[in-house]
């Protein structure tokens, strides 16, 4: 298939360029470097360098395509509700134009990067599909209008799609292929990473009196060699006429913040700074996602979402990029 990747350059993104190349198909990357890389583009991609609500720039990437993944958003929870209108502009106006541009070109299968934000604070363990969405954040309401908008285009014959709701998001590429470094990252993980490089001087652990075995945050961790795979077998099951479908990405189990911590703590052969301060507001105790309808639909399996696995990958980037 050829195949545009919007928001291919990254950090997500540059993985999917990776797996989907290794899979024989063309791609075409479309990426603004907003916060993405122009080095984690493989040579063996076309870059189309621009914007995605851009009409001719959009025509461009999207021209001779059969399938779009579509990556490129904003993405701070945080920053979603002090400044919205940002994510109304590119989440959700831009979003759209370049929907309707790949249907203008004749694209008919759609991959989206949604998120577990679209379910807001937990109501059960492990979220499934079905779990009411009610997002907490402007952030995840954004990726939930875009879902309920792909619902809509399915039913109208206009194009199918895969929601691919990730957790989070953590790890490199086990080959070394992708370094490209989160900027300002606010996830825990890189977080953790630029103390332990000394580029921050310490992690902040938001509350330790969850109810949760030590006390802290627990997060479901899966790792992006693993979500890369899931688009693979999300383009896969739409180019089979195998129809629309959402899911959530996630290992099923969680790990602590002080996990994370301590762990990292032996990854990298030194203490890692870190000071206990309050909870956040908005922030739930526990949060994992079940991964049994990926794997019945997909016959998905993460292979690479063990902690340490995750951690060491992570490392390695750092220290390919001259850090640690
Ligand atoms: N990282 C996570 O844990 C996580 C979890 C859930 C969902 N997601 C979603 O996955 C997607 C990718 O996330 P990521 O972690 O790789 O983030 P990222 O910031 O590394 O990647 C986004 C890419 O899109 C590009 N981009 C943004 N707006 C653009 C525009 N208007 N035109 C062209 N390019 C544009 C950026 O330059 C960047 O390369 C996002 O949609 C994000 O909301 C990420």
């Amino acid at each position: 298939m050829r195949i545009c990747i919007a928001g291919g350059a990254g950090y997500i993104g540059s993985h999917v360029v990776r797996r989907l190349l290794d899979g024989g198909h063309d791609i075409v990357v479309l990426d603004n470097l907003a916060t993405g890389h122009r080095e984690s583009i493989p040579s063996q991609a076309e870059f189309v360098h621009g914007d995605v609500g851009d009409p001719l720039v959009a025509r461009k990437a999207l021209a001779g395509c059969d399938a779009l993944v579509y990556l490129a958003a904003w993405k701070a929870a945080g920053e979603s509700m002090t400044d919205p209108f940002k994510y109304s502009r590119n989440n959700l106006v831009n979003t759209l134009a370049f929907l309707d541009a790949a249907h203008d070109q004749g694209v008919k299968h759609v991959v989206f990067s949604s998120s577990a934000a679209v379910f807001g604070a937990p109501k059960s363990l492990p979220i499934d599909e079905d779990h009411p969405k009610d997002p907490e954040n402007y952030y995840g309401f954004t990726k939930l209008e875009i879902e309920r908008v792909l619902a809509w285009y399915d039913k109208l014959g206009a194009m199918d799609s895969a929601c691919l709701r990730y957790f989070n998001a953590a790890g490199y590429d086990p080959e070394g292929r992708c370094i490209g470094l989160e900027r300002n990252p606010a996830n825990l993980i890189p977080v953790v990473m630029e103390v332990a490089c000394g580029m921050r001087k310490e992690v902040q652990i938001f509350g330790s009196d969850y109810d949760t075995p030590d006390g802290t945050g627990v997060r479901d961790y899966i790792h992006v060699t693993d979500l890369a795979e899931a688009h693979a077998l999300a383009l896969d099951h739409l180019h089979a006429g195998k129809g629309s479908f959402v899911v959530n990405l996630g290992t099923g189990e969680g790990q602590s913040v002080l996990e994370v911590v301590k762990q990292t703590e032996l990854v990298v052969g030194r203490p890692v700074a870190h000071r206990i301060v309050g909870r956040r507001a908005g922030d739930p105790s526990s949060l994992w996602a079940s991964g049994a309808k990926a794997r019945e639909l997909l016959g998905w399996v993460p292979k690479h979402s063990d902690l340490r696995k995750i951690l060491e990958t992570t490392w390695k980037a750092y220290q390919a990029n001259g850090l640690g």
